[in-house]
C-alpha cells in the first residue's frame, strides 16, 4: 500500500494518540488553576481501532499522550494490544508514552511487560520547591523521581525527560538538569515554550532559546553535537567527556516543520494535522456512522493532504491553535 504522504511530500510515520485530556497537574505554563472544560474520552477499544487503521497506512511509531495518559484505566491492556499490531511493512510498532511521571513508579514494569518500548517524562525543575510551584501539586517531586528511576530499571530506555524553559522562572535549572542527566542516566531535553497554553502568557521574551541553553550549559561542561534523525524534534548533544546526553527542542528559534512526520488524534477522536491547526477532523464521527476500515483509511489519506506546511509562531499573521496543549497531547 502507498505510504501516507502529505501534499509537500512528507511521509507521515508518527502517530500521537491522546487517551484522556484529564491531568492531575496544573503546570503554570499549560493550565489555568481551574479544572477547565474536558472533552469526553473515548472507549479504549476505539483508540486501538484507530491505531490499527493508521498502522495499515504505514505508521511506525505510536506515542500515547494526554492530558496525563497514566490516569486512564486500561492503558496497560491498550499497550498490550498495540504491541500485537504490525505496520504496513510487517514490523511491530514502536510504542512510547509521554507522562508527567506521577504514577509511573508502579506502572513502569507492567507497561514494559505489556510491550511498551520507551517513556518520556515531563519535569520542569530539579529543585523540589520550584517543582511544586510549577505543577501546583504539593508532593509530586518524589513520585516523579521514583517514576523516572523505575522506568530506567524496567528498561524503558532511553528514558527522556522534557523540560519546558520559561525565562525568569526556571532557566536557572539548566545546569542542575545537566548534572541530573549525567547522574540519573536520562536524556534531558529542553523545550522552547510555544504559545499553546490556557492562560495567554506566551510572549517571545519568555522563550529561552537554543543558543542561550547551549551557552549556559557550556559554562558547566563542553558539549558536542551528535547527529539526529531528520524527523526528530530534538537536536542532540553529548557532554565532551562522554557521560550524559542532552537535547534541545527548538520549535520557536529553529522550526523543524519541513521534516514533520507527525499526526495526532485527540482524546475525543479528532485528527489534528499540526499542533497549531485551527481546525480538526472528526475521525470518531466516521466510526460512529459505521465506516469500514477501508473508509477510515480513505478519510485519513484525505485529511493528511490538508497538513499545514509550517507553524507561524511569532509572526504577525499567527492565529492561535484551536486547542491548548492539554487538549492536544503534546
Ligand atoms: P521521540 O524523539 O521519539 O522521543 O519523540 P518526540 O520528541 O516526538 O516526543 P515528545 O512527546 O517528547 O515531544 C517532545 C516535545 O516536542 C513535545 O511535547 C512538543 O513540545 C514538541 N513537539 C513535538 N512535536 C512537535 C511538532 O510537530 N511541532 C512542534 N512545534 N513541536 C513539537
Ligand atoms: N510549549 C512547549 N512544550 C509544552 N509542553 C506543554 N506545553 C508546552 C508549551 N506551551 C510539553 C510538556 C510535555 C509535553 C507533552 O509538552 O511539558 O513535556
Amino acid at each position: 500500500m502507498a505510504a501516507l504522504l502529505d501534499k509537500f511530500g512528507r511521509p507521515i510515520t508518527d502517530l500521537r494518540i491522546a487517551i484522556t485530556d484529564h491531568c492531575n497537574y496544573k503546570c503554570v505554563y499549560c493550565r489555568t488553576g481551574n479544572e477547565g472544560a474536558l472533552y469526553r474520552d473515548l472507549p479504549i477499544a476505539d483508540y486501538l481501532r484507530m491505531a490499527g487503521v493508521f498502522a495499515a497506512l504505514g505508521i511506525k511509531k505510536v506515542r500515547l499522550t494526554g492530558g496525563e495518559p497514566l490516569l486512564r484505566k486500561g492503558i496497560v491492556e491498550l499497550v498490550r494490544d498495540l504491541a500485537k499490531l504490525r505496520s504496513a511493512d510487517g514490523e511491530p510498532l514502536e510504542l512510547a508514552i509521554t507522562t508527567n511521571g506521577h504514577l509511573l513508579a508502579e506502572m513502569a514494569q507492567p507497561l514494559k511487560d505489556a510491550g511498551l518500548d520507551r517513556v518520556t517524562v515531563s519535569m520542569d525543575a530539579v529543585d523540589r520547591d520550584r517543582f511544586a510551584r510549577i505543577t501546583r501539586v504539593p508532593n509530586g517531586y518524589d513520585n516523579v523521581l521514583a517514576g523516572i528511576r523505575a522506568a530506567k530499571r524496567a528498561g524503558l530506555e532511553p528514558v527522556k525527560v522534557n523540560c519546558v524553559l520559561l525565562r525568569g522562572f526556571n532557566e536557572d535549572q539548566i545546569i542542575p538538569f545537566g548534572k541530573f542527566a549525567r547522574e540519573e542516566g536520562v536524556v534531558l531535553r529542553f523545550i522552547e515554550f510555544m504559545p499553546l497554553e490556557e492562560d495567554r502568557v506566551w510572549s517571545p521574551d519568555v522563550v529561552v532559546t537554543l543558543d542561550e541553553i547551549l551557552e549556559r550549559m557550556s559554562e558547566y561542561l563542553p558539549l558536542v553535537e551528535i547527529p539526529h534523525a531528520r524527523s526528530e524534534t530534538s537536536r542532540r548533544y553529548r557532554f565532551e567527556d562522554g557521560l550524559g546526553e542532552i537535547g534541545i527542542i527548538a520549535p520557536v528559534s529553529h522550526p523543524f516543520c519541513g521534516h514533520c512526520s507527525r499526526i495526532r488524534v485527540t482524546s475525543d477522536g479528532k485528527i489534528r494535522t499540526c499542533l497549531f491547526s485551527v481546525w480538526d477532523h472528526d475521525l470518531h464521527a466516521q466510526m460512529r456512522r459505521g465506516a469500514t476500515d477501508a473508509e477510515l483509511e480513505a478519510f485519513i489519506r484525505e485529511v493528511v493532504l490538508h497538513k499545514e506546511e509550517r507553524h507561524h509562531i511569532g509572526e504577525p499573521d499567527f492565529i492561535p491553535a484551536s486547542r491548548t496543549m492539554v487538549h492536544i497531547g503534546g
